[in-house]
């Protein structure tokens, strides 16, 4: 089916099978899995014509259009992987990475130059944050962040200041954010894009890190981001059995990735792709039960007397004002958030080696519970005084809320607990 065509369909039915035509697998009803390097031309001509329209682009009637050369390149599990993705982004194409920090530093060296600016909402994912202060720097490339993602003004004059410092190229956003679940109003970012081109004269790209939610829940570029990158190793594969990222956008923006990927060699591998494909059949299903369960388990903390404070998007007011931007922004409150328990990091290590069915890990998506303490793990390297802006202290604990029945969620945290 035609990518145009698919899109009247709802994404629960593009998750099933969009990506795959049986005609192209010998009339495998599911998509069989191409496990090979290369690929074989069916003349010299075929071979020249093949990479010039992987370097150039099709012409009308290429007869070598869709070859495909080397799997580092591409490959035909990773095409329908990409199709599937672009059509729940509401994008026109995506790529496919092997992993969701292979997608990011592809983005960022795509697009940053030294004496480029980022701009970036503070808390994000550590290894991102690390990636731009302390390689791109090494580069070049300076940074600025906002910590109130809520707060138009705070971002705008976050802006002013990088602006000033040299050209801004990237807004890049986290929303919900690692670890806190903090919300970034993505419509307010891109109206600071459109200010800084008028100053700069050049607009910078807003990329919405989307890896909290997910397509099912939230589609940044429907919202005015020009990228929006997935950690496709988290809710979208969804059983803590493979890596692998996703960049989904416009075409002009989508083909420079695909060409730097070949030069990185950081594609998905065609396993990784076949699996994801079935993963993304049931992300509705487990993304939904997800955050119901979620809900529950917050709910239990928030009126637990040794937790200090729960931060979940779920658990917003109505009236405040990440309730209001999250019913404008997002369909869901997704399984990850985080919560402080009264003690430091004494209490913290306690609950989390009382535990017995939560397992501690970092990583988070999964159809298992995973608990995390963000400061000694996850977020490691960053400076303890950026942490602490960020609201991440030592009695931070993070939660990733699986498939489990919630009550023995809450019967292991409710033992763990009395145990702290
Ligand atoms: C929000 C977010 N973005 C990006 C990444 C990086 O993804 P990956 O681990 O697939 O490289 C992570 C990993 O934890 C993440 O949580």
């Amino acid at each position: 089916m035609a990518d145009q065509e698919a899109r009247r369909l709802h994404p629960e039915t593009l998750a099933v099978g969009h990506g795959y035509d049986p005609a192209s697998g010998g009339g495998a009803a599911k998509p069989p899995l191409y496990l090979t390097s290369t690929f074989v031309y069916r003349s010299a001509q075929h071979a020249k014509d093949a990479h010039r329209i992987f370097f150039e682009g099709p012409g009308q009637g290429d007869d070598a259009a869709g070859a495909h050369i080397y799997a580092r390149l591409g490959h035909p599990n990773l095409d329908m992987v990409e199709r599937r993705l672009a059509a729940l982004d509401q994008a026109e194409a995506a790529a496919g990475f092997c992993s969701g920090m292979a997608a990011i530093s592809t983005v960022l060296l795509a697009h940053l130059r030294p004496g480029d600016v980022v701009l970036q909402s503070l808390p994000i994912y550590g290894g991102v944050d690390s990636l731009i202060s302390l390689v791109l720097s090494e580069f070049g490339v300076k940074s600025f962040h906002f910590a109130d993602g809520l707060d138009a003004e705070a971002m705008r004059r976050a802006a002013e200041q990088a602006a000033a410092a040299g050209p801004v190229r990237v807004i890049w956003l986290e929303t919900p954010a690692n670890p806190t679940g903090a919300v970034v109003e993505i419509g307010a970012a891109v109206e600071i894009a459109g200010e800084l081109a008028a100053r700069q004269g050049v607009r910078p790209l807003v990329v919405v890190d989307n890896t909290f939610l997910g397509p099912f829940l939230q589609n940044p570029l429907a919202l005015g981001a020009d990228l929006c990158m997935t950690s496709l190793t988290k809710y979208c594969g969804g059983h803590s059995d493979l890596l692998a990222g996703g960049v989904s956008g416009r075409a002009e923006l989508i083909g420079p990735l695909r060409t730097l990927r070949t030069w990185l060699g950081n594609p998905m591998d065609a396993h990784t792709a076949w699996l994801l494909l079935r993963s993304f059949e049931t992300l509705h299903l487990r993304t939904a039960r997800a955050c119901d369960n979620a809900l529950a388990v917050a709910r239990f903390l928030a009126g637990h007397p040794k937790v200090a404070g729960v931060t979940f998007i779920g658990l917003a007011e109505p009236g405040s004002r990440e309730h209001a931007l999250m019913q404008r922004q997002a369909r869901g409150c997704g399984s990850t958030f985080s919560f402080r328990i009264k003690g430091g990091e004494a209490a913290a290590f306690r609950l989390l080696d009382a535990l017995t069915l939560l397992r501690l890990a970092v990583s988070l998506g999964g159809s298992e519970t995973l608990i995390c303490h963000p400061a000694s793990t996850t977020h490691y390297p960053i400076a303890r005084d950026r942490l602490a802006e960020a609201g991440v202290t030592e009695s931070t604990l993070r939660l990733s809320v699986g498939l489990e029945h919630p009550d023995d969620l809450i019967a292991d945290l409710s033992q763990a607990l009395d145990r702290v």
